[in-house]
């Protein structure tokens, strides 16, 4: 057997108490923050066709070609665990039909890709993400960065940057890559092998190749939004203004092009000095898919959860009480009791406590010190006297007093001390 064989694969975790605590409050405020914003949950299937990857995302990304965990299935089906979320949701859109033409839905989930992992880079990632179905509106694509901020915000992160760019329309896209294609032609030598290959393929990912020499000669290069059309130069504009209108900060950054072919006018990402190489927390913008005749226009993002799990941390930004609380534990000294205290435990449970109750009889100074680790609140103490007697042991942990009670008393002490209504 191998050493590591209670381990997860690489690049993928275990998320466990005391983690999960804080995932399920960024879950929660995630949750409630996208309902404020008028979007509903979808759960698509983590398996698709792999023919919708390709067809959506592009047959020359890097996801593609290099990081789909894709295998036939035990019928032969060519099927993926699903790399990112938006193509599922378009899938829901064209098979729904016009009744989805505005819908706003939101994800949360995990995602796959086969990369080679490193700190903020994991083969299975949790995203956030959200999809808003709608014509090319900058009004959209603002209020679509807004929101991400907001939810950054209420998580308690700071210090992240906004960089947006434009791709252009469809037809843009063909005079950008020629545009591209004329500049780099010259230089083609002196760009990295990936980068030559790329030329034909994929030519606005030489924009964010991470090669030293490339850079140079990228940085040199005209701005894309050059090679667009006026309309879409103006969108751009609008989107710009819009943004310093709600007090948006936000950079330029005319060599961000986003990793999927799907994307159409304006694209983001929001970065974290924090998070080193792997810097980008969200990446979003407005796509258009294509399904034969059927088309969906949208604009939307997603953001990986570690990264932001990892930004919170970074600045001391993770909330200090996220404990699950134990409000009353129930001490058992005996057998006979242990049968009473279980009908106690769902009496108070059923009334809305957080309640443990210990099920193997036995010393009582062991179980009031399993009461402290857990944090309890109160103590119930139930042994033969008190069951003949028809009493309870109620004891204040933080103050340390202990008085006899009645069931009605108790519970009602209990109620108003812990305000349970
Ligand atoms: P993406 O930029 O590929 O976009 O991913 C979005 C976010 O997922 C990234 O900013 C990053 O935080 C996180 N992420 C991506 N890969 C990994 C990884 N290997 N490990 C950890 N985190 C990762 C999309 O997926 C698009 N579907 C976003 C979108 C939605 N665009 C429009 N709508």
């Amino acid at each position: 057997m191998p050493s590591d064989q209670y381990q997860p694969l690489g690049g993928m975790s275990d998320l466990q108490p005391p983690d999960i605590r804080l995932w399920q409050h960024i879950e929660s405020i995630g949750r409630s923050l996208l309902e404020r914003y008028g979007f509903d949950e979808i759960r698509t299937p983590i398996l698709e066709r792999t023919d919708l990857f390709i067809r959506s995302l592009g047959d020359a990304t890097d996801v593609v070609q290099k990081e789909m965990y894709r295998f036939d299935d035990r019928g032969g089906r060519d099927i993926t665990l699903r790399p990112e979320g938006t193509a599922g949701v378009m899938r829901v859109i064209v098979g729904g039909g016009p009744d989805l033409a505005g819908a706003k839905f939101y994800y949360l989930g995990p995602m796959f890709r086969a990369e080679r992992p490193q700190a903020g880079r994991k083969r299975q990632f949790h995203q956030l993400g959200a999809e808003a179905i709608g014509e090319p509106n900058p009004a959209a694509d603002v209020e679509c960065i807004a929101l991400q901020l907001h939810l950054l915000n209420a998580w308690g992160l700071q210090g992240y940057e906004v960089q947006v760019n434009s791709l252009g329309d469809a037809e843009d896209r063909v005079a950008v890559q020629e545009g591209l294609r004329n500049e780099l032609r010259p230089l083609l030598g002196e760009l990295c092998p990936v980068c030559r290959d790329r030329f034909e393929s994929n030519v606005l990912r030489i924009l964010d190749c991470k090669n030293e020499s490339c850079r140079k000669i990228v940085a040199g290069l005209p701005p894309i939004s050059g090679m667009m059309s006026e309309s879409s130069r103006s969108y751009l504009a609008e989107v710009t203004d819009l943004l310093g209108h709600l007090g948006i900060e936000a950079r330029l950054a005319t060599d961000l092009v986003r990793g999927f072919d799907y994307y159409a006018h304006t694209v983001w990402e929001i970065t974290h000095h924090e998070l080193g190489a792997q810097d980008s927390l969200c990446g979003g913008g407005r796509y258009r898919f294509d399904f034969g005749a059927k088309s969906v226009q949208g604009v939307g993002f997603a953001m990986g959860l570690e990264r932001v799990i990892m930004a919170l941390e970074a600045t001391g930004g993770i909330p200090p009480d996220l404990q699950r609380r134990v409000q009353v534990y129930i001490i058992t000294q005996d057998p006979a009791a242990l049968r009473e205290n279980l009908v106690l435990a769902q009496t108070l449970r059923m009334r809305g406590f957080n309640c443990e109750i210990e099920l193997r009889p036995r010393n009582i100074k062991k179980q009031l010190r399993t009461a402290s680790r857990l944090g309890a609140e109160w103590v119930v103490i139930r042994g033969e006297r008190e069951l003949n007697e028809g009493t309870f042991e109620l004891k204040n942990m933080r103050a340390g007093i202990q008085e006899t009670l009645e069931m009605p008393e108790m519970i009602e002490k209990l109620t108003s001390a812990l305000s349970i209504s």
